[in-house]
């Protein structure tokens, strides 16, 4: 046998064009017949792989999330392993559980078509039905807590994901503190940042960030109809494999500096909250106030009614009054 990432990777490289067995059997080193019975079980598990009258193949790509896909021509300054899943309870869960189990030692991806249970803040669950949508966690191991910064590193992945987004689909992206992603005054992508700390020292030992967009989802369930949406709403070519390669490498490469928050001016400016009167649940309190600022630490700065300023690094915006309407985000 042969590995058939072997053979997808070559037909990838290839396409657009035909690649005949006779060369895939050479390049690989194997016989015709195993290309052929390779081939056929990639087919078999979701690839689109055509076949001409001539015995030749080619890739097409399609909707089937692929580790092999979203690898190949990535190169990310930070090493990385990806796993992807058909069907899982929930990324973070996954992820969570397999800190538990064994400590990273690398960062660690996990992709699912289709969650039973995905979830978001406040532990509302997260809509996660199959081939609509990215279900995606990265675990990322914490040696040292002093070096991390959780409201940094939320920020910088909101200004990832949207920058993914602006640049793959050309949509008109917009920041709700924290770090909802908004196309349309709809929210399109939730992001969740968990801790998991060793239970003997209470010590931080990784970060589990998820996020989940949908891209192409059409019938919410009736509570989430008018606030949900997706990124878009017709047919696209780019497939779900593009986005989350973007989407990763955008990631690693800004990991290394997100302390430094040298990419808040742009989080800045895709911000819908900035000069905006809003409602923000922090703690069992609602606050009311004008939004003034977005400070280099990811915090929010608010003029309260009573003239006052308070920042607030956590907590989670309710409600948005803006000129054309309320966003009930
Ligand atoms: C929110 O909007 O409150 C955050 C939603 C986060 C959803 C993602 S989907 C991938 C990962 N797995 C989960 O169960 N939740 C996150």
């Amino acid at each position: 046998m042969i590995d058939p990432s072997a053979v997808l990777r070559a037909l990838m490289r290839i396409a657009p064009e035909y690649c005949s067995r006779e060369q895939l059997a050479t390049e690989l080193n194997v016989s015709p017949a195993i290309i052929v019975d390779t081939i056929q079980s990639l087919q078999a598990s979701g690839y689109h792989i055509e076949e001409r009258h001539d015995r030749s193949y080619r890739y097409v790509a399609n909707n089937q999330l692929s580790a092999p896909v979203i690898e190949s021509g990535l190169t990310t300054a930070i090493p990385f392993e990806l796993r992807i899943l058909p069907t899982v309870d929930s990324t973070n869960a996954y992820l969570k559980r397999q800190v538990m189990q064994s400590p990273l030692t690398k960062p660690l991806v996990v992709v699912a078509d289709t969650q039973t249970a995905g979830y978001g803040r406040s532990g509302r669950a997260f809509y996660s039905p199959e081939q609509t949508g990215i279900y995606l966690s990265i675990g990322l191991p914490i040696a040292d807590q002093q070096s991390f910064d959780a409201g940094l590193l939320t920020t910088s992945t909101a200004v990832v994901v949207a920058e993914t987004l602006q640049q793959l689909f050309a949509v008109p992206v917009a920041l709700k503190w924290v770090n909802d992603v908004l196309v349309n005054q709809h929210k399109v992508v939730g992001i969740l940042a968990e801790g998991v700390t060793a239970p003997e020292t209470s010590q931080l030992t990784a970060v589990v960030i998820g996020i989940g967009i949908n891209l192409t989802t059409k019938a919410f369930p009736a509570d989430l109809a008018s606030k949900a949406g997706a990124v878009v709403t017709k047919q696209v070519a780019v497939t779900r494999n593009q986005v989350i390669q973007e989407l990763l490498r955008r990631f690693f490469e800004r990991y290394p500096t997100y302390r430094t928050g040298d990419f808040m001016p742009v989080y800045r400016q895709l911000s819908m909250v900035i000069g905006q009167q809003v409602a923000l649940k922090a703690g069992d309190q609602t606050y009311r106030g004008q939004v003034v600022d977005i400070d280099q630490t990811g915090a929010l700065v608010v003029r309260l009614a009573n003239g006052s300023l308070q920042r607030f690094t956590s907590g989670e915006i309710t409600k948005v009054n803006l000129a054309t309407g309320a966003y009930r985000g």
